[in-house]
């Protein structure tokens, strides 16, 4: 499919394994251009020397950050219920209390582009910020703090890393067991950072008070198609739905119109840069990804 191309155009869920980069290879693509930031979708180590990868590191943090904040404000006000309650002229408020946002402690763990924008919003509410980051931003305005004392002190934590061997599962029985009972769960960032079934028995057993969920482990099979006609096979995403207290929103956290033009932009650039020959500003290598960025320091390409 790919002979005669040149360079491919790839989103958050194509599978770019080893495999598919052979094929790429042998068909002469020289250009993976992801139109998204995040890059777990792609063997990088497998494609250097191999096929360049460029993505867009930021197209709009606010679009995610204010997504996340939608997901906790309709969590806790219940606003969905509320909204399907209202419209079978059932008036009643049985069940629809939330709490006060103003003085809660919010967890921010990654405190990039995008929790540093979350952060923002927390502050704007009156709430008290404590982060977790490997790199601290010097200039931050809040605290940093392990995340063992995230999982004790904070009424919300909201997940704004990125998916890796590290960060994997990085939700689990365990770090759920340190939390405050009833505390809120916000993942905008990549499902797989939580570990789905043990969020599950958390939020059944009243650990986890709420959940909201932009990403999801599976969601490849599943996110971006109509599947409205169909049983769906997935039990714990079926399961997650099903429960008032959860909400899940197909991937769709990135989607305002800034964001979508930004996205176009920055990729369509990134294409013709490798066209013309320049140096790919916004390559992405396994190197890159171990240092912040490689020995070539975007003035040359990765490889
Ligand atoms: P960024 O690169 O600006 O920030 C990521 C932060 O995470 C950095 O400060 C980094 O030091 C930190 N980090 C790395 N490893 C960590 C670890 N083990 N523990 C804690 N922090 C760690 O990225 P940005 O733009 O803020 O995006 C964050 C994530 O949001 C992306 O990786 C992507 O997965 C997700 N995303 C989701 C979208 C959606 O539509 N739901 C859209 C765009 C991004």
């Amino acid at each position: 499919m790919t002979k005669g191309y040149d360079a491919v155009c790839a989103f958050v869920n194509d599978d770019i394994n080893a495999d598919v980069i052979d094929v790429l290879y042998e068909n002469g693509i020289g250009l993976v251009a992801l139109r998204c930031a995040g890059y777990n979708n792609v063997d990088i180590k497998h494609a250097y020397k191999r096929v360049h990868v460029t993505r867009v590191p930021s197209y709009s943090p606010n679009a995610v950050a204010e997504h996340a904040m939608a997901l906790l404000l309709t969590l806790n006000r219940k606003i969905h219920r509320a909204y399907n309650r209202t419209r079978e002229h059932n008036f009643s408020l049985e069940g629809l209390t939330g709490f006060d946002l103003y003085g809660k402690t919010v967890g921010v763990i990654g405190t990039g582009k995008i929790g540093r924008a979350f952060a923002n919003i927390c502050k704007g509410f009156g709430m008290k910020v404590v982060a977790y980051d490997l790199y601290p931003a010097p200039d931050a305005d809040f605290e940093y703090k392990t995340l063992d004392e995230i999982f004790k002190e904070a009424d919300i934590i909201s997940l704004h890393c990125p998916l890796n061997e590290e960060t994997r599962h990085m939700i689990n029985d365990e770090s759920l067991g340190k939390m405050k009972d009833g505390v809120a769960i916000i993942n905008t960032s990549r499902g797989q950072l939580i570990d789905t079934q043990a969020l599950i028995r958390a939020i059944k057993c009243g650990k986890v008070g709420m959940a909201g969920l932009d990403v999801y482990e599976e969601e490849s099979e599943f996110f971006y198609e109509d599947h409205s006609n169909n049983i769906l096979q997935d039990d714990a995403l079926v399961t997650l739905i099903s429960m008032p207290n959860v909400i899940v929103t197909s991937h769709q956290a990135f989607l305002t119109k800034e964001a979508l033009q930004a996205i176009a932009q920055t990729t369509l650039k990134n294409m013709r840069d490798y066209f013309d020959d320049k140096v790919l500003v916004n390559e992405i290598c396994y190197r890159c990804e171990e240092y912040g960025i490689c020995d070539m320091g975007h003035t040359k390409n990765c490889f």
